[in-house]
């Protein structure tokens, strides 16, 4: 183990050569000009996994295609590690402080899109395993990377994939980090993830924009209809206002809210981080919860009218909002998909026409957190970072992990590398070298307390 440790330490330089690189491919999966921007990231990390003696190819799907890359099998406990090589849009790109595809050094951090998520996470597993590798250190485990193209997209194509390999995939736990801890003293087992059911609400109006003088007052605002129906989507208390939304959502146990309660931050320093004048959510809930174990409702796009510099003076035609719904163990994102659109065709006046396209929808993921392999995980963190971890359930959402189960029948170790202050999603997203390198240890460390169990 020592020689593992060892080579981590002396190579950790070029580990973050190598992450640049890798953040250097522009791989938004959700915008089709990137699709060969896409598959030259694949083949890249294919290659990079081949160099350090792994078995890897890159896979094609009806979508992006997904990275396998593999060492020998040999008869040990098999281990999935899941990750995505894709990244969210990086509009809006003038409220960049430098280009989200050139990688950028600054203190401890290095900015790009995909720094986070997942880029930076999934590297540290793959740089953990050559330690093993490079040093001629038997793995106590056989492991199977799974880096696929299309997670921030849903992981649309990615369940058939697992069917059409799960003899290749069967394994004793899926591990991925692709979550978060609150700071480097609280290394965090993630046990919970929201679902989510996304749509988008098309209202149209008339033929097209109008004379807002000539005409309006005699014909319906599409945008204004819109956003009187959004409005009632969700009570002033926050909760959504849809019947029979909370039918199946399960309530946080007391042991469930104690651990909550040490995530390390102050809803002052929380409201503070977030720049807002008050906090808002559901009430009987603390920001920890109303983020992590409750439901919510969000307009994630609103479009139309006009949107250039100055007036114009317009009925427009149609209005359209993004929305999506992040779920909670057990609510179901069909039956939920059912009850929204009920209740937008009940919103609806007639004085406009509706579309409403669904969207990707993935369920809510809980798993028990003093499992032997929670356990192992735990015992992982503590010597990696030197800290006592804590059990948190994440807002956020990872479709294929309730396929991992469906499929393969194997749960999810989720633990995860970012930092609340890395904004993921956001402009200016970073991943914290301290994160880079803890994770590389953990890594080199979790295979040894895996194959134990
Ligand atoms: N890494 C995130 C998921 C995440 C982030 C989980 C933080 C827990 C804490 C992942 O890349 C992601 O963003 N997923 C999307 C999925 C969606 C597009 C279907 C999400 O949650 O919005
Ligand atoms: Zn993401």
């Amino acid at each position: 183990m020592n020689a593992v440790l060892d080579y981590i330490e002396r190579n950790k330089k070029r580990f973050v050569d190598e992450l640049c690189q890798y953040l250097r491919f522009p791989s938004v999966s959700a915008q089709p000009d990137h699709r060969a921007d896409m598959a030259a990231c694949a083949e890249w990390l294919a290659g990079h996994c081949r160099a350090l003696g792994l078995e890897a190819r890159v896979c094609p799907t009806a979508g992006h295609p997904v990275v396998v890359a593999g060492t020998r099998r040999a008869g040990r406990p098999h281990y999935v590690v899941y990750g995505h090589y894709d990244v969210q849009p990086a509009e809006p790109f003038e409220l960049w402080k430098s280009p989200p595809f050139e990688p950028r050094l600054e203190g401890r951090s290095v900015f790009a899109r995909g720094a986070c998520d997942n880029k930076g996470q999934n590297l540290a597993h793959i740089k953990a395993v050559e330690a093993y590798l490079k040093t001629n250190t038997e793995l106590p485990c056989d492991l199977t990377f799974v880096i696929e193209g299309e997670e921030e997209v849903g992981s649309g194509n990615l369940q058939a994939f697992l069917q059409a390999n799960r003899r290749e995939l069967a394994c004793r736990a899926v591990v991925i980090s692709d979550t978060g801890m609150p700071d480097l003293k609280h290394p965090a087992l993630t046990y919970a993830l929201r679902g989510i059911l996304a749509c988008e609400v098309t209202l149209r109006g008339p033929s097209r924009d109008l004379h807002s003088g000539i005409f309006g007052g005699s014909v319906d605002n599409p945008a204004m209809a819109l956003c009187q129906m959004l409005a009632q989507l969700r009570d002033k208390k926050g909760r959504v206002n849809i019947p029979g939304f909370y039918d199946d959502v399960a309530r946080l146990s007391a042991y469930e809210r104690a651990e909550a309660a040490r995530i390390p931050q102050t809803a002052a320093q929380y409201r503070k981080f977030l720049g807002v004048p008050r906090l808002f959510g559901e009430s009987g809930y603390t920001f920890v919860e109303r983020r992590s174990a409750r439901p919510t409702v969000e307009i994630n796009g609103l479009t139309s009218g006009y949107q250039g510099e100055g007036s114009k003076t317009i009925v427009p035609s149609s209005a359209t909002a993004k929305l999506t719904f992040r779920l909670v163990p057990n609510q179901d994102p069909e039956r939920v998909r059912k009850l929204v659109l009920r209740r937008l065709k009940e919103l609806c006046p007639p004085t406009v026409k509706m579309e409403v396209r669904a969207g990707h929808g993935a369920e809510p993921y809980i798993v028990s957190p003093t499992s032997p392999l929670a356990q192992a995980a735990l015992r992982t963190l503590r010597e990696a970072f030197g800290h006592e971890p804590i059990l948190m359930r994440e807002g956020g959402s990872i479709p294929i992990v309730t396929q991992f189960k469906k499929v393969l029948r194997a749960d999810s170790l989720l633990l995860g590398l970012s930092l609340p202050d890395d904004n993921a999603h956001s402009p200016n997203e970073k991943f914290s070298l301290d994160c880079f390198e803890g994770g590389i240890r953990m890594g080199a460390l979790l295979w040894r307390e895996l194959a134990k169990l």
